[in-house]
């Protein structure tokens, strides 16, 4: 397992593995991995020859009142982690390397992006869109790995690599949780032990709106408003959004009378946390 810097030599690294015939799959990540990480790792190593996992703080997806500063960062944690899932490299760009003086070119997109985060988070989706541009330039994998958590950045992804024609496959990954139902993310690390206590309003919340999708509710306002009580209840929490949207376009629906997302995003104290069901996976 290496770890490289530039751009030049991923490229080096990716050519002599095609010269041998090998197939590539990347896993981008901004780092200080875990096993929500882990298993998109995992997936890459089982389908491809050779894996490379991108590990970069990308500045351009962060608002200005955002955490870039604090972003949690341990690459010698990361690369015992890569190492131990079967990664081959990991690219870890010093943000110079990856966007130069005079860098102007974007990757933006007009649908899709309107709700949820990209409502909350107005410059995010065309900072992911364009670093994830620049991975797939500069790895060319047969396959890229990314996980529901951010189930509207995976269907952004898709849409972008289909209109873009990327000459390669998106692999979508379940959630992995916490034992006690807490989704994995890297800024969990952000709460102190009464706001790690109070984050499960958030697994609780899902449980609550995929239960009663189960039980054949199909009225989004009597859903979301059983899930916002449940939230709102906890005084740590404070709601960002919580919303059932069409899973196809994103945007909100009143009944779900098609494949739908139930996506919640709420900061605790400081940290704000997402997550979501598929109607379809319930
Ligand atoms: P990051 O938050 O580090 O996440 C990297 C990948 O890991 C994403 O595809 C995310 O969905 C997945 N992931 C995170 N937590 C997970 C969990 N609990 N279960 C399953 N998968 C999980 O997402 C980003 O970085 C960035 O936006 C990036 C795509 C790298 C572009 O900068």
């Amino acid at each position: 397992m290496k770890i490289v810097k530039t751009v030049a030599e991923v490229r080096e690294q990716v050519k002599a593995w095609r010269k041998e015939g090998l197939t590539v799959g990347l896993v981008p990540t901004m780092g200080y991995l875990h096993e929500g990480h882990a298993s998109l790792i995992d997936k890459s190593h089982e389908q491809n020859d050779r894996t490379v996992v991108s590990d970069f703080v990308n500045p351009m997806q962060f608002g200005p009142a955002e955490d870039l500063e604090s972003y949690p960062r341990d690459i010698e944690h990361d690369a015992a982690l890569v190492e131990a899932h079967g990664g081959d490299l990991i690219f870890n760009p010093d943000p110079e390397e990856m966007y130069h003086e005079g860098f102007s070119s974007f990757v933006d997109m007009t649908v899709l992006t309107e709700e949820l985060c990209g409502l909350s988070r107005p410059v995010h989706f065309r900072g992911v869109c364009t670093v994830v541009s620049k991975l797939f330039n500069i790895v060319t994998p047969d396959r890229a790995y990314f996980g529901k958590k951010d189930a509207q950045q995976l269907a952004v992804i898709r849409h972008m690599a289909d209109d873009l024609n990327m000459p390669l496959e998106i692999i979508g990954c379940p959630i992995v949780r916490e034992a006690d139902g807490l989704a994995k993310s890297s800024r969990n690390t952000y709460l102190s032990p009464d706001e790690r206590k109070a984050a499960l309003v958030l697994s609780k919340a899902i449980k609550l709106g995929s239960d009663l999708v189960k039980g054949g509710e199909t009225d989004v306002k009597k859903i979301t408003d059983e899930m916002k009580s449940l939230i709102s209840a906890e005084p740590l929490a404070r709601i960002d959004y919580v919303k059932i949207v069409d899973a196809a376009t994103m945007q909100q629906i009143p009944v779900i009378d098609r494949p739908s997302l139930c996506a919640i995003a709420v900061f605790i104290g400081k940290t704000r946390l997402i997550d979501n069901f598929f109607t379809e996976d319930v």
